[in-house]
């Protein structure tokens, strides 16, 4: 009955947790889109356009952000210093100067790294890839700067564009529109004089799983030291409306070459397992000192086209308050609300394992926590040893049932065995002397 609750309760919370945008391990998470407009021009202005990844543990990966909107007016984009529109357009009407992009609605990429120095902007070139902000702040920001032509070219003229759109790379952000704020305020290069944008606009864009796609993208397994069963994911954790499409292991397939280029949709390519998901966390109870206890944490990869680059793992446990050892993970703990310190991430080591390759021997990372005992809640009864929510990239990942966790063998059931086995030893005895 008990467990049938938990599972209930489980299962709703689960269903909430998708169907909100809110994420309740970073409720402050979100991207920034600022525009600084830096000088007016005959026909238009000059923006300075900053991407903030504001958000903890969710970072956008390779092949990097695709940011869309739509032009007001008839706007159209002369020069773009450090990104560039995707497709030009039509600009059949300009006569000498052509415009770099003429659509209504622009799609703007991030430059690779390594172009000319001329067309590099600050934070720019970078593919498209931000980090999160709790790995590295430095990192998680990206820029360009765009001539806007056929605008407004003061403050009560200018439009703002509408209906922005982040790609990151796949689906999942939602923005709001462009909401005036007061103007940035910039140091000049010696600090002693402060300069400020003609006018400032910022879009928020939040993160929905539930908007990214109707399946989880990565499931948690779980096992201990104290039962042999290892819990593996749930069935179709990830759907398995791919199954036909995945590979096996010892695929011949393998070796053919090409096989682990990425492709353009990012399709992936998985290793037939029965969970079907790209990503499994392995959840392992390892040791139980006086003390201290130990995990072991293992992700593994089961797609052959990613490498996933600066990954994190985010998980929830209520001993996370008393971590005394992360092995070979970086780890920082999220507070998200000041009262309750359960929840931390883990990252990989800069130039050592920040990179989770593609499926294959070489297809995982992994780590050990130290765990230092709370006496008065510790307990490796109940499935209390396991963490209670999982997050890879910043995407929750789906557990295991409660009931079909690895459970502490029952003590009375023990005792029992123990005691039938004194018995019979007895008898043995009593059998041989007489
Ligand atoms: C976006 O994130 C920043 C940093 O966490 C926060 O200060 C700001 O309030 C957030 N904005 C919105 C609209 O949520
Ligand atoms: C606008 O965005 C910037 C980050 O790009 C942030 O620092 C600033 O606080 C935001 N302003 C408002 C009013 O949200
Ligand atoms: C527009 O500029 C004027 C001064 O030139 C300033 O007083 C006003 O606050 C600005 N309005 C906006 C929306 O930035
Ligand atoms: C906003 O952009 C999306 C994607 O580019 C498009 O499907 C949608 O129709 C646009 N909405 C408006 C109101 O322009
Ligand atoms: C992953 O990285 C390795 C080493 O840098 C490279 O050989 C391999 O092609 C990459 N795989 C993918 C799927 O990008
Ligand atoms: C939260 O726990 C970590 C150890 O995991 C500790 O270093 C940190 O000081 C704690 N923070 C608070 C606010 O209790
Ligand atoms: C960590 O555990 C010790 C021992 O139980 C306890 O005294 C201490 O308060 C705990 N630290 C935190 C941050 O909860
Ligand atoms: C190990 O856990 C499984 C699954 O919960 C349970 O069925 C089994 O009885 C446990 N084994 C022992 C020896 O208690």
């Amino acid at each position: 009955m008990r467990t049938y609750l938990i599972t209930l309760v489980g299962l709703l919370f689960v269903l909430f947790s998708y169907a909100a945008a809110y994420d309740p391990l970073d409720p402050n998470g979100n991207i920034t889109i600022k525009w600084d407009v830096m000088s007016w021009t005959p026909d238009g202005y000059v923006a300075v356009v900053t991407m903030n990844n504001f958000q903890m543990y969710r970072h956008i990966m390779s092949p990097g952000w695709t940011l869309g909107w739509t032009w007001a007016k008839k706007e159209v984009i002369w020069t773009m210093i450090g990104a560039q529109a995707t497709e030009q357009g039509d600009c059949s009407k300009f006569k000498g100067n052509i415009p770099h992009c003429c659509k209504k609605t622009p799609t703007v990429v991030d430059m690779l790294p390594g172009v000319p120095y001329n067309q590099q902007f600050t934070n720019c070139c970078k593919g498209g890839v931000l980090a999160s902000w709790g790995q590295d702040p430095q990192s998680s920001v990206s820029a360009f700067q765009v001539s806007v032509g056929q605008a407004g070219t003061t403050n009560k003229t200018v439009k703002l564009p509408k209906n922005f759109t982040l790609l990151g790379p796949g689906p999942g952000y939602t923005c709001s529109p462009a909401k005036i704020v007061p103007p940035t305020k910039f140091f000049t290069a010696d600090l002693r004089r402060k300069t400020q944008a003609l006018m400032t606009w910022n879009v928020t864009c939040t993160y929905s799983q539930f908007v990214a796609q109707k399946h989880p993208k990565c499931c948690v397994s779980l096992s201990t030291f104290y039962n042999e069963t290892i819990t593996s994911c749930p069935s179709c954790a990830c759907g398995c409306e791919n199954k036909h499409k995945c590979i096996k292991s010892d695929s011949k397939l393998l070796s053919m070459v090409g096989v682990n280029t990425p492709r353009k949709d990012n399709a992936p390519l998985l290793q037939c397992t029965q969970h079907m998901c790209p990503v499994r966390i392995h959840w392992h109870v390892k040791l139980n000192y006086k003390e201290y206890w130990r995990v072991k944490i293992t992700l593994t990869n089961f797609n052959y086209r990613v490498n996933y680059t600066q990954w994190t793992l985010v998980a929830q446990h209520p001993n996370l308050n008393n971590v005394t050892q992360v092995f070979s993970f970086d780890y920082k703990p999220l507070v998200p609300y000041q009262s309750i310190n359960d929840t931390g991430m883990f990252y990989g080591m800069k130039f050592y394992n920040d990179l989770l390759m593609e499926a294959g021997p070489a297809g995982n990372v992994q780590s050990e926590v130290l765990l230092q005992k709370d006496k008065d809640t510790f307990t490796l009864k109940q499935g209390w040893a396991f963490p209670r929510k999982v997050y890879f990239n910043g995407d929750e990942c789906m557990l295991p049932p409660p009931d079909t966790y690895p459970y502490l063998p029952n003590f009375a059931h023990q005792n029992l065995v123990a005691f039938s086995t004194l018995f019979c030893s007895i008898f043995l005895i009593l059998l041989v002397l007489f």
